[in-house]
């Protein structure tokens, strides 16, 4: 078959949102963009469970612990699902992992922010996967099937962590002023980061067009942010708590909250590795590939053995 020929039935695919699966041929563009999105995805939930399991032997009760304790897990499973997919295009853990472990490739920029205090659980929970819940809610759609329907499940486990963190936030709302003063501190700090997590701007975003195009993305940086904005606007009036914005005002005309501007300088500095965190979750990530060395090699020896007995008995 001609390449024209390919590049016509998997045009065809997208437009009637047929999924493209592994074996399909697709554009080395839109394999790539595929690679890069999902493999960052699982980096990110790996990243992320450095700042929350920080927190578990902290946690202020048994109920609280068991809960983060199943958060985080449930990000390691994430993780998994997310490599798993990457690997469907031709591209192996081994090399995604070190990339990640030298810094080549990128994790979301949130999880290079501390977290200070025990309400950081629950502003973490509420607006970080919040946030990202939107983003993917989106990408169950995603015309790449493993990717999508690694997304479907994904996305239960983390409406279980967004309705836990705003839970737990809900409790220091109500708790002694100083409770409070750290809920609403927690709220402050990690507004603007959320904020970022959707990316730069639709205008500056360069990956964006052709995402949409190929129906990888199906919302825009700019309207995922302002979905965000609408909700967490309402869901902080429960809590009595107020976002750290003076611009934020609801716009009679386009019946959306408007908000401030968002600081780019600190996002790209973030991004290029000069957040408040970057070093030291790098160097978690590192330490614990480094210790968890004889466990992968004990898998692997346990699993030739397994094989070996395997092709004894066929034989
Ligand atoms: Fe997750
Ligand atoms: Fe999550």
């Amino acid at each position: 078959m001609q390449i024209h020929d390919l590049e016509k039935i998997f045009e065809e695919k997208i437009e009637r949102e047929i999924k493209i699966e592994s074996k399909d041929w697709m554009p080395d563009a839109y394999r790539k963009t595929n690679v890069r999105q999902i493999s960052q995805h699982a980096h990110s939930e790996i990243v992320g469970m450095l700042p929350e399991g920080n927190w578990i032997s902290r946690a202020p009760s048994l109920k609280r612990k068991v809960i983060l304790i199943a958060k985080v897990q449930d990000e390691a499973g994430h993780g998994l699902y997310l490599y798993s997919a990457a690997e469907t295009l031709g591209t192996s853990r081994e090399q995604m992992i070190e990339d990640l472990l030298s810094g080549k490739a990128k994790y979301s920029s949130i999880f290079n922010y501390p977290t200070l205090t025990w309400a950081d659980m629950g502003a973490v929970g509420w607006l970080v996967d919040g946030a990202a819940i939107l983003n993917q809610v989106m990408l169950c759609r995603t015309s790449y099937g493993p990717y999508a329907r690694a997304m479907v499940r994904i996305c239960k486990e983390e409406s279980f962590h967004q309705r836990q963190g705003f839970e737990s936030l809900l409790v220091l709302s109500k708790g002694t002023p100083e409770q409070k003063a750290m809920c609403q501190d927690a709220i402050n700090r990690w507004w603007w980061p959320s904020l970022m997590m959707f990316g730069p701007k639709d205008a500056e975003s360069t990956n964006s067009d052709q995402s949409m195009k190929w129906k990888i993305k199906r919302k825009t940086n700019d309207e995922l942010r302002q979905q965000f904005v609408n909700m967490a606007v309402e869901q902080v009036k429960l809590l009595g708590m107020t976002l750290p914005d003076p611009d934020l005002k609801f716009n009679e005309v386009t019946s959306q909250y408007d908000f401030g501007e968002i600081h780019w300088d600190e996002f790209w500095a973030v991004v290029k590795g000069n957040g408040p965190c970057n070093k030291q979750r790098l160097e978690a990530r590192n330490k614990a590939h480094e210790e968890g060395k004889w466990v992968r090699e004990a898998a692997l020896a346990y699993a030739k053995k397994q094989q070996a007995r395997i092709s004894v008995k066929v034989a």
